[in-house]
């Protein structure tokens, strides 16, 4: 809005003595009069053409209203075009009885470029109640006098007036106020078409909830002029409503994230709240993280492992890079390290015991198989279908020569092994060729890996997979291995968990192991388990379809900042606006946006001085907490032979492991702990 300010100069005009004789003219004076109105008339003249050229500047002056305006404006009786785009205006004209919290939010939601105006007339509610009491005389006779005619009752009328009454209850006690309410939607596409889409699309959206809308027709200027930031009703198309229902129609329900319970995700960057989430309470607890490299997407799973095991959650993580020893050693994690020469061994042909529900032994020993045929095309590439078959066969024969079979008792058995399988295919026929390829991981260079009874133990609240020490060839098999170790563990034991897969890309790039990973996420859910899988490569993955599966199957998905070559494919999975599209890719660390079921809000991850100690993988930083671990181990050495008689320094400072119960008990700051 513009405020114009008007300067007048002020001319003293020479006042007349009051009373007394009028002195007559000196002709001195008078020359010297006439020569004053000469100078002010030149003085004016001066000033108009001053005027003139500071108008003829400011015309060339650019504004800010000449950049944002556009550049030619055609009304038409249906819409207006505003430099070629095609604008129309819509407006609500009536409302149901019923109107639930947040119908308005569907509307925002929807992927369109639109404006939206809400006017608000507070009215009198003196003069209200007078027209309401005079209707409720009005229905109340038209009642009474239904009744004496003996007709039956009506109960339109009736609920009317029970709707009536309590409107005039709350209005007298105050609980509600009353007010005129317009609402403006106006849309904005590239074409006719486009536009008339559109708007058969908010009109079925408000349709559905019964609200009928109407298109501004012959008045499509004064649509578009109502819906600029002007604050200018000039449609004044309103609706009598009082303060419930209205409050109902605020449409920003998705920027609060702050639930009840759960954990600290980050700061919502749209208003500074808390954004506090317990993804068990959503449809499914997955999530996806989805960030350029070096973006902070391992740093915010870090920081939700860190607080999600205050609150009693399982962790097991995948971890190809080896970033999160730090954090196991600061929680007393399980830290397995899966590699030709390690000591840890898993076997794929283990099977879940102890599970619970009524699986029977034929579904587990069905499901190892099919699981088991999924590992051996990853490690011997495509099978036909006749070796399919056979190894098929081949399968349920290793596990009957160790007395496994659909009647077994499975929780008192001792699994074969991959040797026992290329046995077994070396004495069936057509299997010969299969045996020869399953060698290599046998004997091969790849033994020692898959070939051996397992030898880790569980029973730790963080449990860390590091695959880092594998060859690049052997990674997606042992991912699946290593997952499918994970999902008997799942299976074994109902919990709380959460599985964590860190640049899952590598598992996406096979086939097999996709599909695995799909199925996981798919079924987690009814094992009480939560997948989040990080991944950098967005286009790999999301041009998978099982990778695009996987984001429909999580509920909170976490995007941080993107590159340009991503980002467009982003906003369309994501059905981002162009604004998030911008806000994504000129993001800082931890900077992003955060989707929980159908809300999403920008976030920004923050964690406490002791948590990024813990978790951070800046390799500056790495080596400066590993010198002051070294520092202290020293210093406690000196202590306990008498030298050192200071006080010992906090485990935080110098970076001591911790375990769970210290790391809690250090943890400051906004914590999710309530
Ligand atoms: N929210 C944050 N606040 C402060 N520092 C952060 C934040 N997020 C990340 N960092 C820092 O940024 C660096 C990179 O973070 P991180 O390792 O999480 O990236 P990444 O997305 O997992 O990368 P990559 O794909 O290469 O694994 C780390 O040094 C980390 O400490
Ligand atoms: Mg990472």
């Amino acid at each position: 809005m513009f405020k114009i300010f008007k300067i007048r100069k002020q001319i003293d005009v020479p006042q007349a003595p009051a009373g007394g004789e009028m002195p007559r003219p000196d002709p001195m004076l008078q020359l010297d009069q006439e020569r004053q109105k000469q100078l002010a008339r030149e003085e004016e003249s001066k000033h108009k053409q001053l005027l003139e050229e500071e108008k003829a500047f400011q015309q060339g002056v650019v504004s800010i209203r000449d950049i944002i305006a556009p550049a030619a404006m055609r009304v038409e009786s249906h819409y207006l075009m505003l430099n070629d785009l095609y604008v129309r205006t819509m407006f609500v004209m009536t409302y149901p009885r019923y109107v639930t919290i947040g119908w308005f939010a569907p509307i925002i939601n929807e992927s369109l470029t639109l404006d939206i105006a809400m006017f608000f007339y507070p009215m009198d509610i003196a003069l209200v109640l007078k027209q309401l009491r005079n209707k409720v005389g009005v229905m109340e006779a038209e009642i009474i006098a239904n009744h004496e005619k003996g007709a039956p009752r009506d109960p339109i009328a009736e609920t009317a007036l029970r709707d009536i009454e309590g409107l005039r209850d709350g209005l007298t006690q105050g609980t509600e106020k009353f007010f005129q309410f317009a609402l403006y939607v106006t849309l904005y596409s590239k074409s006719e078409e486009e536009l008339n889409l559109a708007s058969d699309q908010i009109e079925n959206l408000l349709g559905m909830q019964l609200i009928y809308s109407r298109r501004a027709l012959y008045q499509s200027e004064q649509g578009f002029n109502s819906t600029l930031p002007l604050g200018n009703d000039e449609l004044s198309i309103s609706t009598n409503m009082n303060s419930s229902p209205i409050a109902s129609s605020f449409p920003f329900v998705s920027s609060e994230l702050t639930s009840e319970d759960g954990i600290l995700y980050g700061i919502n960057r749209h208003n500074n709240s808390l954004i506090l989430f317990d993804r068990f309470s959503l449809q499914n607890a997955n999530m996806v993280v989805f960030a350029t490299s070096g973006a902070g997407k391992s740093y915010a799973v870090k920081l939700e492992i860190l607080r999600a095991m205050m609150l009693g959650t399982d962790v097991i993580v995948i971890d190809p890079e080896n970033e999160y020893q730090h954090l196991s050693e600061a929680v007393s994690g399980a830290y397995i390290n899966v590699s030709l020469n390690s000591e840890s061994k898993l076997n794929p042909f283990d099977l879940p015991r102890g599970i619970g529900g009524d699986t029977k032994p034929e579904d587990i020993l069905r499901s190892a198989v099919i699981t088991l045929k999924g590992l051996i095309r990853l490690m011997i590439g495509d099978v036909t279908n006749a070796e399919d078959s056979i190894l098929d066969r081949a399968i349920l024969e290793t596990y009957a020569k160790k007395d496994i079979s659909a009647s077994s008792d499975l929780s008192n058995i001792t699994p074969p092994l991959m040797s026992d399988l290329e046995d077994i295919l070396l004495n069936m026929e057509g299997g010969e060729d299969m045996a020869l390829r399953i060698k290599k991981y046998t004997e091969g260079t790849f033994a020692g890996l898959f070939n051996s009874p397992t030898n880790i133990r569980v029973d730790n609240q963080l449990i860390i997979f590091s695959i880092r020490d594998l060859e690049d060839e052997l990674r997606p098999i042992a991912m699946y291995v290593v997952i499918n170790y994970i999902w008997n563990i799942i299976r074994s034991e109902m919990k709380r968990r959460i599985l964590v897969v860190d640049e899952a890309w590598i598992m996406m790039r096979h086939e097999d192991s996709a599909k695995f990973m799909f199925a996981l996420v798919k079924r987690c859910r009814k094992y009480y388990l939560g997948v989040t899988t990080i991944t950098q490569d967005v286009n790999d993955f999301l041009t998978s379809p099982y990778g695009n599966a996987i984001v429909t199957n999580s509920s909170i998905q976490l995007l941080l900042k993107q590159s340009p070559a991503a980002v467009n494919l982003i906003q369309k999975t994501f059905m981002l606006t162009e604004g998030e599209k911008y806000l994504l890719l000129e993001s800082g660390l931890g900077e992003g946006i955060f989707f929980a079921g159908n809300k999403h809000a920008a976030i920004k991850v923050q964690a406490s001085y002791a948590e990024h100690q813990i978790i951070t993988s800046d390799p500056r930083q790495l080596l400066e907490i590993e010198e002051a671990k070294k520092e202290f181990e020293e210093a406690m050495i000196a202590e306990n032979s008498g030298e050192f008689s200071g006080p010992s320094r906090a485990n935080l400072m110098t970076g001591r492991p911790l375990t769970a119960n210290q790391a809690a008990n250090q943890m400051s700051g906004p914590m999710a702990s309530r």
